[in-house]
């Protein structure tokens, strides 16, 4: 147990560190644990909470806020974002201060209104609305999709303090709470944003917008270390991040080649489609970063895929490159297919169905073929080539 921390008069760390989390929403491995950070916000006359934790460390969460004030002294929940590592600990809370007011967004009622099942006091609160704590200000700044439609931002106006639960945090715990007392995590930090909030970079970038004008002095995510120096550092990250690259018409030929036949097919597609005037990255998958090739997929206008079929099925390492798709934000949705394989040839079958169900145009049909690639399969491994960047010039 860490117990709270005092971060200025009247204002309290009351989260929970859990060091031993391997894998974060059973979806991201998180190799230094994570944290549930909550805020405990003393005005002259009301009290808040800025968020609440994971339900299975409610007592230790219940122990922080006793340490520091009664609990009927609870005026406000503050939820900025409903997902159940934040809001989990809401319901048990709200049995043992019935009275307190919960502040969110309307989408994040709504979500609530799906996760907890009794009634409770309720504030809908919008863009710069704003909440008197008795010589404290609480202001709600609305940033949808970082990363759910019902996330906000709450600042502690007059101390610029902010508030931004998801956004710019890290699955990261240490011996302290600060990001100044830590060794380097700005590996997980990076990670974090590339899990969770790339696909959503022009959410990010307004967001970020609406931070220009406020003075902060410390920044204080819901996962991960506090900035209590160098506050806006995370934030200019993500907005470096997230900003558009250079214009240009580009195709990216993401391929995987067992046997070099595949491959032969992707200097074909590459050849049709340079010649018909775009610049063509090819990129064999297994020679590739997991960032390099997400960022391929975000920088290029069009996206080709050439895979073998192994055991009637597209190969893991592609069929996690098509998960990746799902995890950015692309650039074009314009799409090509092709493939060498041996006796049953299913896989460009399977990634037509992939790529058609995330509303890919496909302009050409995909092109198959046996083992070793005849001079007939190139010219139309080149046609297609051809045809795809022609969709991507229309543009
Ligand atoms: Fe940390 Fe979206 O929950």
């Amino acid at each position: 147990m860490s117990g709270a921390v005092e971060l200025g008069k009247g204002l309290h760390w009351i989260g929970v560190k859990d060091p031993s989390l391997t894998v974060f929403d059973d979806l991201f491995p998180t190799e230094y644990g994570t944290t549930y950070n909550s805020y405990l916000v003393q005005g002259d006359t009301h009290t808040a909470i800025i968020d609440t934790v994971k339900r299975k460390r409610f007592d230790e969460f219940l122990a922080n806020i006793r340490s520091i004030t009664d609990l009927s002294k609870i005026d406000y929940i503050v939820v900025n974002h409903s997902e159940p590592d934040h809001s989990g600990s809401l319901a048990l809370l709200l049995e043992l201060c019935p009275e307190a007011t919960v502040v969110s967004s309307q989408a994040a009622r709504t979500f609530l209104g799906n996760q907890i099942h009794t009634q409770f006091g309720s504030r809908i609160v919008k863009d710069n609305d704003t909440l008197d704590l008795g010589g404290r200000t609480l202001r709600f700044i609305a940033a949808p999709f970082l990363h759910w439609p019902d996330t906000m931002f709450t600042l502690l106006e007059e101390e610029g303090v902010l508030f931004p639960c998801d956004a710019f945090g890290s699955h990261y715990t240490g011996e302290g709470i600060f990001a100044d007392e830590m060794p380097d995590f700005s590996g997980e930090t990076r990670f974090y944003f590339d899990c969770i909030m790339r696909p959503f970079k022009e959410r990010i970038l307004q967001a970020v917008a609406k931070l220009d004008d406020v003075e902060l002095k410390m920044l204080c995510p819901s996962h991960g270390p506090i900035y209590r120096s160098d506050a806006r550092k995370p934030i200019e990250l993500y907005r470096k991040w997230s900003m558009p690259k250079a214009a240009g018409r580009r195709i990216a030929i993401f391929y995987i080649s067992p046997h070099g036949n595949t491959e032969q097919m992707a200097e074909a597609v590459a050849k049709g489609a340079g010649a018909a005037g775009v610049h063509v990255t090819l990129c064999h998958i297994n020679h590739a970063s997991v960032a390099d090739i997400r960022d391929l997929m975000e920088e290029c206008d069009g996206l080709i895929f050439g895979t073998p079929t192994i055991n009637r099925d597209i190969p893991k390492p592609m069929w996690d490159v098509l998960a990746y798709l799902s995890t950015v934000s692309l650039k074009g949705n314009i799409g090509g297919i092709f493939g060498s394989f041996g006796w049953s040839g299913e896989a460009c079958r399977m990634l037509e169905e992939r790529l058609k169900s995330l509303n890919f145009k496909l302009p050409a049909p995909f092109v198959r073929a046996p083992f070793m690639p005849k001079a007939e399969a190139l010219a139309e491994c080149e046609a297609l080539g051809r045809a795809v960047a022609e969709e991507v010039l229309k543009k």
